[in-house]
């Protein structure tokens, strides 16, 4: 490659960063910044009750959730705003660890006291400061790698005040937190880096080099391999770019594993749209983020040795860009999927499916038949009209799956809907050429896309997530940086790390195939 690129970048940057965190009963003493939480009604903080709350009013502070307002001083003091209620749930205390992270940007040592949060309500305090450690340092993440001047402060030291008898209780929490964080902020790196910086070759280095130090396995396709595999969904997106694909086969394999499963991650290193090429606006200039699923994927299992994870994970990153050239795939054109369907490409920007088709073939394929599937993609645009930035779209064929993909949504605020897999609109993915066509009409594409995945997945209990919409945050929003969400990181990792094999076989109601056997399921 003629154009160039600083041979030492790192494309990781957040892994040489780390925030050390503090737990104490007692007030912090020099000059650290803290937070003072500050509610919209009832009694003031006694330390705020001289200024009184028409005086605060006047500075445009009324309480009102996550409303910040910074008290200068010997020691900074951060109002925190947390509504009539006060902070009430992790998600919302995750939410004003991050206000207060955000508006103390200058500060590199936080404290926040958390004992009065804490007396009140039925808390984990393990919970709880896992929350409070994610919001803070996740707020403070800021994509700089390429900046000659960054101009960041890091966040050194977060101290967390709780009472002498939850300390203990805490540490858990602490390293949770701590991990979890780490593993998004992964996510972000690896999406917010441009796409010639991390071509589908980089992307496979850095796994390599990084797989080792967290306990995992990576297994390298290179474009030899994949013909030999016949992952034609792969090669055929593929086929317009001078950069080559890689499927990376990621494995965690805790001893005396107890289930397994395989997640499938979206891997599109830049998507042009290919001859059906999209407009140049600001969603196509998004589309370097279009690898997130991938990113998510293996960032996720960076965690799952650390969080004790007792099920075997594999992840499968299909990964290519996604360019128009003499080369390109055309429409009409028909690639064979690994296993033998056959698609008829109507639309090039239809290129998700095809990728992840061949890897949710390979993941029914081996050995030990997964307990469940997971594949999460920025698969369409029709999952951001429908739930906007803030829910993904999650897609089943299986209840107990669902549930649990809920219920790590719900830890981690990562937050998803459930939409109907309705089988009454399979009719639309026919092909007169092919076996399926990789487009259905003008309506229900969120559903058409997850009904297109279903043919390849075998019957397998499987879970879909669409974080199209998710994907990336147009400006600093709480815990949400400006860039790359890490949308899915840690959904997947409290996921995996939390998964049972599912009780039940098939119970979605719009399937029409309740009684089915895997394998049985599925017919074209
Ligand atoms: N990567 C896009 C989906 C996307 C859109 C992600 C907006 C993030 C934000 C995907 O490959 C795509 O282009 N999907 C098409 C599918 C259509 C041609 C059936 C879309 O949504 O328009
Ligand atoms: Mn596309
Ligand atoms: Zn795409």
């Amino acid at each position: 490659m003629s154009v160039v690129i600083d041979p030492a970048f790192d494309p990781v940057p957040s892994l040489a960063r780390s925030t050390r965190v503090s737990l104490t009963a007692l007030p912090p003493v020099d000059d650290i910044a803290t937070a003072v939480f500050v509610r919209s009604e009832g009694e003031l903080p006694a330390e705020l009750a001289e200024a009184g709350r028409e005086a605060l009013a006047a500075a445009g502070f009324t309480g009102a959730a996550n409303q910040t307002l910074l008290l200068p001083g010997a020691r900074l003091r951060v109002l925190v705003g947390t509504g009539e209620r006060g902070i009430e749930s992790d998600a919302q205390l995750r939410d004003a660890a991050a206000a207060f992270a955000r508006a103390a940007r200058e500060a590199g040592r936080l404290a926040i006291d958390l004992t009065g949060v804490l007396a009140e309500g039925d808390w984990d305090v393990e919970v709880a400061v896992q929350a409070a450690i994610e919001g803070a340092a996740l707020a403070r993440y800021r994509y700089d790698a390429l900046k000659s001047d960054p101009k960041t402060v890091a966040l050194e030291e977060l101290s967390l005040q709780l009472d002498e008898s939850q300390i203990e209780a805490a540490e858990i929490g602490v390293e949770r937190g701590l991990v979890l964080a780490r593993t998004a902020a992964l996510a972000r790196d690896l999406a917010n880096t441009p796409p010639r910086h991390l071509s589908a070759v980089k992307f496979a280095e850095v796994i390599e080099r990084l797989a080792p130090e967290f306990g995992l396995e990576a297994e390298v396709f290179d474009r030899e391999a994949l013909i030999e595999l016949g992952t034609g969904g792969l090669l055929g997106v593929n086929a317009g770019s001078v950069e080559e694909p890689r499927m990376i086969k990621v494995t965690y394999r805790p001893e005396d594993a107890d289930g397994f499963l395989a997640l499938i991650g979206k891997g599109i290193m830049y998507d042009s749209g290919g001859i059906s090429l999209k407009p140049s606006n600001a969603m196509h200039a998004a589309m370097k983020f279009d690898m997130m699923g991938a990113a998510a994927v293996f960032a996720s299992m960076t965690a799952l040795r650390d969080l004790g994870a007792k099920t075997a994970v594999t992840g499968w990153l299909m990964c290519t860009d996604n360019m128009p050239s003499g080369s390109a795939t055309k429409l009409g054109d028909v690639l064979t999927i690994r296993g033998g369907k056959t698609v008829e490409v109507k639309n090039t920007d239809a290129e998700g499916r095809l990728v992840m088709a061949d890897g949710l073939v390979l993941a029914t394929e081996e050995e030990r038949r997964p307990d469940a599937i997971v594949d999460i993609a920025t698969l369409t645009g029709a999952a951001m009209m429908a739930l906007g930035t803030r829910t993904a779209a999650m897609l089943a064929n299986n209840d107990d799956v669902a549930a649990q993909l809920q219920a790590a949504a719900d830890a981690t605020d990562e937050n998803i809907w459930r939409f109907p897999l309705d089988h009454r609109y399979r009719d639309q993915l026919k092909s007169t050429t092919a076996d399926l066509s990789n487009i259905g009409g003008q309506y229900a594409g969120v559903i058409l896309a997850a009904l297109f995945l279903n043919e390849f997945v075998d019957g397998l209990p499987w879970g879909h997530l669409d974080i199209a919409g998710t994907m990336q945050a147009e400006s600093d929003d709480l815990w949400r940086s400006t860039g790359s969400t890490g949308f899915g990181a840690r959904l997947l990792a409290e996921f995996a790390a939390a998964f049972e094999k599912p009780a039940v076989e098939e119970t979605d109601t719009v399937s029409g195939e309740t009684d089915a056997a895997p394998g049985e399921t599925g017919e074209a």
